[in-house]
């Protein structure tokens, strides 16, 4: 049968890449990000190979989250896998001198825009006793690094409540799956410095993992048989060892 999946942050990196992917496999899409020109743009140019809705919404609010979900049209409202990606690195600062509104971008996207966009799906997955649940976490989410203190709070709490959903949902068969990726080439880093040209480095010297890397690892995720849930990803670029340790060309 074929199978709905939602994706939060699908305008961009690993979002989009993940709905190129399952648009091949003919998975129909419920595509959400802010940047309504994007959605319009890639809903043209998957709906060539599945059906594609697509949802405006800022993952932030509370009440615009939970109202696009409930404005879903009947042929997208059983959603059989969520992939909670939406989500971001503000700044790179010591605690001491960090922005606070910066913080609140992580901790509001990252964590609670997360929890606000499962709240919404949950209850139809728990009555149905099924579904697959991804979360997009970090390997900020296993380690913190030196002024990743804030981002890396977000990103553990994401694998914290990954892993507090797979206990839960357990009673109902829904398979819980967090993929915690190290360095993607996305516009990651151009958010996360604001568009300043240190972005433009992050990248430069080896070979980081790319949006379509991670898609790849998404699609292998939900297409194991019933019995197998992939629990927890780390993936890294060869050129990566931990947080701190990257090879680069000198
Ligand atoms: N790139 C990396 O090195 C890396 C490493 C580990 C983990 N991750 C994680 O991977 C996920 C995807 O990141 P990416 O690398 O693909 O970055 P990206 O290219 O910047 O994409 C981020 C996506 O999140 C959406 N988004 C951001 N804020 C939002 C909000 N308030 N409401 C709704 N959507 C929002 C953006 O869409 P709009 O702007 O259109 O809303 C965009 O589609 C994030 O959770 C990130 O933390 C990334």
């Amino acid at each position: 049968m074929t199978k709905t999946a939602l994706i939060t942050g699908a305008t961009s990196g690993i979002g989009r890449a993940t709905a190129h992917e399952f648009a091949k496999h003919g998975i129909h899409l419920i595509l959400c990000g802010r940047r309504q020109e994007r959605l319009h743009t890639i809903q043209q140019a998957l709906s060539k190979q599945t059906q594609v809705h697509t949802l405006n919404f800022d993952v932030r609010d509370k009440d615009a989250t939970f109202n696009a979900i409930t404005s879903l049209p009947d042929d997208f409202k059983t959603i059989d896998i969520l992939i909670n990606n939406a989500g971001n690195a503000h700044g790179l600062d010591p605690i001491q001198s960090g922005n606070i509104d910066d913080w609140d971008a992580m901790m509001d996207i990252n964590v609670k825009g997360l929890l606000y966009v499962s709240k919404a799906i949950i209850p139809q997955m728990t009555e149905r006793k099924s579904g697959h649940i991804i979360n997009i976490g970090s390997s900020a989410g296993k380690e913190v690094y030196p002024k990743g203190n804030v981002y890396c709070g977000s990103k553990h709490a994401v694998l914290a409540i990954t892993e507090g959903m797979r206990i839960d949902l357990n009673p109902f068969g829904i398979k819980v799956t967090a993929i915690n990726p190290g360095l993607v080439e996305t516009e990651f880093s151009q958010v996360r410095f604001k568009g300043d040209a240190i972005a433009d480095n992050v990248y430069k010297g080896y070979k980081a993992l790319q949006a379509e890397d991670i898609a790849e690892v998404i699609q292998f995720a939900i297409s194991r048989p019933a019995h197998v849930n992939i629990a927890d990803v780390l993936l890294f670029c060869t050129a990566q060892a931990n947080s701190t340790i990257v090879k680069k060309d000198s």
